[in-house]
């Protein structure tokens, strides 16, 4: 199903963040340093992520509130959002392998929530306007997560 032009750059995004998931798959699986690992979560947190959730978290729960407060997906994006950035504070402090697993993991475990529930349930949810609101608030803050990094760590 297509997503409707108010979720597209937050869907983009998403594509973005199952790459960065994947990339750190392959590098736990070919035995990449830790740190070089750590320091390519970090960047991508600190330069596309940690954005995306703030961008989330600004434009999309106060009008889905408006119509339904108390709104059981946006609770549980929220506590996805905490879980997530729990995660990478313990990494920051200890970036060993189970700790890279379980931000992947729930990374992907997000994305898909927010895509097979949540965004549905914001189209059905909204009005066009508001919907209209969105988008243009949106597109100023799209950021491109998976842009060139050295060491390609993935690919050997
Ligand atoms: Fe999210
Ligand atoms: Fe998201």
């Amino acid at each position: 199903m297509k997503r409707e032009k108010f979720l597209e750059i937050l869907s983009w995004e998403h594509h973005d963040g199952l790459v960065i998931a994947l990339r750190l798959e392959k590098g736990l699986e070919n035995g990449t340093e830790l740190w070089l690992l750590k320091d390519y979560l970090l960047d991508k947190w600190n330069h596309a992520l940690k954005d995306h959730f703030q961008s989330e978290e600004r434009y999309l729960i106060q009008p889905a509130q408006y119509y339904e407060p108390d709104s059981a997906p946006i609770q549980k994006m929220m506590q996805q959002h905490e879980v997530i950035t729990k995660l990478v504070e313990t990494i920051l402090d200890k970036a060993n392998k189970a700790n890279i697993e379980k931000f992947i993991a729930a990374l992907r475990q997000h994305i898909q929530f927010e895509e097979k529930e949540l965004f549905p349930y914001l189209e059905s949810l909204l009005e066009p306007e508001l919907k209209d609101k969105i988008a243009q608030c949106l597109s100023i803050h799209y950021v491109k997560g998976d842009k060139g990094w050295d060491p390609e760590f993935w690919k050997t």
